[in-house]
């Protein structure tokens, strides 16, 4: 998004909440590259800059940075690293940190300086080792850690403030206030966010392709639908959803997609390929082979029923219409990703490799906004709140859910915990407690007694997390009635069960989901 505040990423974890954070006081900013920055700044004035964490060492660096702060006028905040940078423009002295303050400290502000909102003392988040040890000219010391370190730096005359800790992590009690503090009080910024600026924005992507033949790859979760949604209001009947039924969906799935034919403007069709996926799988057992199986066929099936459509039509679709957020997009931009060599954990499917091979443009009119964002969103567009909140549900789905092999009977056992496991967590108001929550087939055999009985049959895991953003996660703590409740009508209904373990695995070392 084109903003005139600039964040300029050095590659620091938080940049994104910084965005995040602004957005809350009712600020667009924009996140760019330090190349990018020091490019822009040759042309463009900037109405604010702010130079975000990193986890270089200014003794490391030698690039010039010189120009973000050539402007006596221009306000720039300095975040971490970014404070070090600006500590060294200035001629104050950066120390290579013998031991570095990671995670909460107590802030303590110094006497007479005073941010609305913000106590003498409060928590914060920090995560830094090099730190400003002698104040550079023109600057007044306005906070300080716990360790007598300097932590907060204002320049006398000049908008410019300098925080070494992070004030767009949650963690840090005051954080919004000093950030507010930055925005409307040095650098005197007006307000130019609010869900109507959202919604505006993410219509005005929908009107640049009006009359054009639109195609989404419609999967009843969140994004797409709201996507579509949102989409329809302009484009009307020129958007054409097509579901691929892979016969991994479970029975919630079914009824969403259903209800949504029915009460939806949205124009949906179902195409059933549950032989195809399952004939495709056949014999397979290899998590990754699975996953890209999957991929594959999704690919082909989506293809062949939109030539066939297009076809018997007598039209040709232009766009794809994808619910990328804001969150994928910043992912792609980051230095990290960039220059890293991350090894792949599992390959994701979703619909990557479609709008090349297929020639289609690309839609994404979500590519601005966090999930909460679409989420309000989609209230705001008037979809059923039990559609917009709904856990997040893989592409490959029960496949990947299924351990090992699948089977149609095997596809059934975790069709029918998992229903259990769903109407129990409506049961007792707990949907809303676990970010998400699944159950998942264990191909191992386990003694049982059922009725007066021997019973050596297969094992379900429960699983639920809590999670931002699905890259960690925690384990959900249940009441034991509740799961109690779970394990005993999955024993007593699912055919083939004879025992409910619950996962309590953290994300990392374990994935959310187990292949
Ligand atoms: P993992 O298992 O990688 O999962 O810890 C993190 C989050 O991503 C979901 N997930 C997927 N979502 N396509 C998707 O759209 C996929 O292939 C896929 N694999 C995992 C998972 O459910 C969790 O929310």
């Amino acid at each position: 998004m084109k903003s005139s505040v600039w964040i300029v990423d050095f590659g620091s974890q938080y940049t994104m909440l910084i965005t995040r954070k602004f957005r809350e006081l009712g600020f667009t900013s924009e996140i760019i590259t330090v190349e990018e920055g020091l490019q822009r700044i040759k042309t463009t004035k900037p109405k604010a800059l702010v130079l975000s964490g990193g986890p270089q060492s200014v003794f490391e660096d030698t690039t010039d940075y010189s120009s973000f702060f050539s402007d006596e006028n221009l306000p720039v905040l300095g975040i971490c690293y970014g404070m070090q940078i600006m500590g060294q423009f200035f001629q104050g002295k950066v120390e290579k940190g013998v031991q570095g303050e990671y995670g909460l400290a107590k802030l303590r502000t110094v006497p007479g300086f005073l941010i609305p909102g913000c106590p003498a003392e409060s928590d914060v988040w920090m995560s830094h080792s090099d730190h400003v040890s002698v104040l550079p000219k023109d600057f007044k010391l306005i906070f300080q850690s716990e360790n007598g370190l300097t932590a907060g730096i204002k320049h006398e005359y000049r908008p410019v403030l300098g925080l070494q800790f992070h004030p767009e992590v949650n963690h840090t009690v005051h954080g919004k206030e000093i950030l507010s503090f930055f925005l409307n009080n040095i650098a005197g910024l007006k307000q130019d966010w609010s869900s109507r600026t959202m919604l505006e924005t993410s219509l005005e992507e929908a009107r640049a392709v009006k009359g054009k033949k639109v195609l989404c790859a419609f999967s009843g979760g969140v994004d797409s639908l709201v996507a579509a949604t949102l989409c329809e209001t302009v484009l009307k009947d020129d958007l054409y959803c097509f579901f691929v039924d892979n016969g991994l969906l479970r029975p919630q799935d079914y009824h969403t997609i259903n209800l949504l034919q029915e009460k939806t403007n949205l124009n949906i069709e179902i195409i059933d390929a549950k032989e195809m996926f399952l004939k495709a799988l056949h014999g397979q057992k290899d998590p990754e082979q699975k996953r890209k199986t999957i991929g594959k066929t999704f690919i082909e099936v989506f293809e062949k029923k939109v030539h066939e459509f297009e076809a018997s039509h007598g039209i040709k679709f232009e766009y794809l219409l994808q619910g990328t957020l804001y969150p994928d997009v910043i992912e792609s931009l980051s230095p990290h990703q960039k220059g890293g060599k991350s090894v792949t954990i599992k390959s994701h499917h979703n619909v990557g490799g479609l709008p090349e091979r297929m020639h289609l443009k690309l839609l994404e009119p979500l590519r601005y906004l966090f999930k909460d964002e679409v989420r309000s969103m989609g209230m705001e567009l008037g979809l059923q709140r039990d559609w917009v909140y709904r856990h997040p549900f893989p592409g490959p789905g029960i496949g990947v859910r299924v351990l090992g092999e699948l089977s149609a009977d095997s596809i059934r056992k975790v069709q029918e915990s998992d229903q259990i496991l769903f109407e129990e967590l409506k049961e007792h108001k707990l949907y809303d407690s676990t970010w998400q929550a699944f159950t998942v087939l264990l191909p191992v055999k386990t003694v049982g007694v059922k009725g007066d009985g021997r019973a050596y049959e297969e094992v379900i895991a429960l699983r639920m997390v809590n999670s931002q953003d699905g890259m960690t996660a925690s384990v959900t703590e249940l009441p034991w009635s509740f799961l109690n409740k779970v394990s005993s009508r999955i024993c007593n209904e699912v055919k083939g069960i004879t025992r409910v373990v619950y996962d309590i695995t953290s994300k990392p070392p374990g994935t959310i989901e187990w292949e």
